[in-house]
């Protein structure tokens, strides 16, 4: 009779086999899973903005948000926000390849062109380089890459309008007062301001003027100065003195001067971020992997990871200047809006950082919960807009839980940086 001995050879070659074979169809389900979430997403929309292409017929009408009566409620080209329609069809473009897309997007970032004058505010980069600056690295014609070229040129320029070397940040605003109603603000810089930055590094780098780019250096270097507290979260707005000394670390977006308002933690990782990418200097690393922290690690932050409006919201020792009683709200509004764009610094962040990981994870969960029916919405619902649950601002009592144009982008945006990430 036939024995079977056993081979410990033999044993250890099928096994090494089998755990070949599991981990290599492990792999394959996830990558189908994260595949099959990035494409429903993209089906959405492009069910949503189908609709919104509908209703939105006015090209000085960049769609923002909804009107309460759910209509839809744009802005013209001199806002903040007109860049992100534009950028958001982009993208469903780079995703579909569709050429109806692409008319699109050409066309309402064509109707975008009187913004390479917008001097008044510091948001021509946001306006600009969210719609022209996806249209030069989709574009093929010449004729077409010519005259956008042209376009974020002249962008930069009314961007370096607002800069004073002896302050060495651009300027957000004109002189405005905080909600202490004492103090008048003569030159504000806003976190937000990072985020005007990385159409200046392009046009150095398509210029090969490096002036641009050492205006984005400069404002980068003091606003790690002067935006960071120690736990490295950050103040909405700084004041400057004419010679460059930081007078006032107020809000004007968040709940006090001493809370975290999320957008604006936001716009610091992303921006630090980029940063980052654009001179491989490590301060911006630094500065981009500590407020990532701060906002991973916050004991507030829900379980989605999508964030309440402010981090410090009711919260002992945080005092509003603004009456947030008067708001009569029976709870505290996500911000989808900082969700998304979170999500995409991090899948960004997570290539430069040695917790790349970590920074991976964190951004899957966002677009994980902002693909699930809480955040995403049903086709035909929102006036078109992708997702719901997002805060303009809460102190000045406006668009308060409703769809954003900014969310839609980010989201579009960090889904197409998750596709190309392999994680
Ligand atoms: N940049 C303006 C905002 O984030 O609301």
């Amino acid at each position: 009779m036939k024995t079977t001995l056993f081979n410990p050879k033999k044993s250890v070659f099928f096994s090494l086999i089998g755990l070949t074979a599991l981990i290599t169809t492990t792999a394959f389900l996830c990558r189908s899973a994260k595949e099959e979430l990035i494409a429903k997403d993209f089906t959405r929309a492009e069910k949503q903005y189908k609709l919104m292409l509908k209703t939105s017929t006015d090209l000085n009408q960049f769609p923002r948000t909804t009107k309460k009566d759910g209509s839809i409620k744009g802005t013209d080209v001199w806002d903040w926000t007109g860049g992100f329609f534009p950028g958001g069809l982009w993208y469903i473009y780079e995703y579909t390849q569709k050429p109806e897309w692409k008319a699109a997007a050409t066309k309402w970032t064509e109707a975008l062109a009187q913004g390479q004058f917008l001097t008044q505010h510091h948001d021509v980069g946001f306006v600009m380089y969210c719609s022209y600056g996806n249209a030069m690295r989709l574009e093929k014609d010449p004729g077409k890459l010519a005259k956008y070229r042209k376009i974020l040129i002249q962008s930069a320029e009314s961007a370096l309008t607002r800069f004073d070397p002896k302050v060495g940040l651009i300027k957000s605003w004109q002189a405005k007062k905080s909600w202490d109603n004492k103090t008048t603000w003569q030159y504000p810089v806003i976190i937000d301001n990072m985020m005007n930055l990385e159409m200046l590094c392009y046009v150095s780098k398509i210029t090969g003027n490096p002036k641009y780019r050492d205006v984005a250096v400069s404002h980068a270097l003091n606003t790690i100065k002067n935006h960071f507290r120690a736990d490295y979260s950050t103040y909405h707005v700084v004041d400057y003195a004419p010679g460059g000394v930081a007078l006032h670390q107020q809000t004007n977006q968040g709940y006090s001067d001493n809370s975290t308002w999320s957008r604006g933690q936001g716009w610091a990782i992303y921006g630090f971020t980029m940063m980052y990418r654009e001179t491989k200097d490590k301060r911006f690393l630094d500065a981009a992997e500590k407020a990532a922290d701060f906002y991973l690690n916050h004991p507030n932050l829900p379980a989605d990871k999508i964030p309440y409006w402010d981090f410090n919201v009711g919260q002992n020792s945080y005092k509003p200047d603004w009456d947030y009683n008067s708001r009569k709200l029976s709870y505290v509004p996500r911000d989808a809006s900082a969700g998304a764009l979170v999500s995409s610094a991090l899948l960004e962040l997570s290539t430069f950082s040695l917790q790349g990981k970590r920074y991976f994870q964190s951004a899957e969960q966002m677009l994980e919960s902002l693909s699930g029916d809480g955040y995403l919405a049903q086709t035909g619902t929102n006036s078109g807009f992708i997702l719901k649950h997002s805060v303009g601002s809460f102190p000045h009592n406006s668009e308060i839980d409703v769809p954003l144009i900014y969310a839609d982008y980010y989201f579009l945006e960090a889904l197409l940086r998750y596709q190309k990430l392999k994680g």
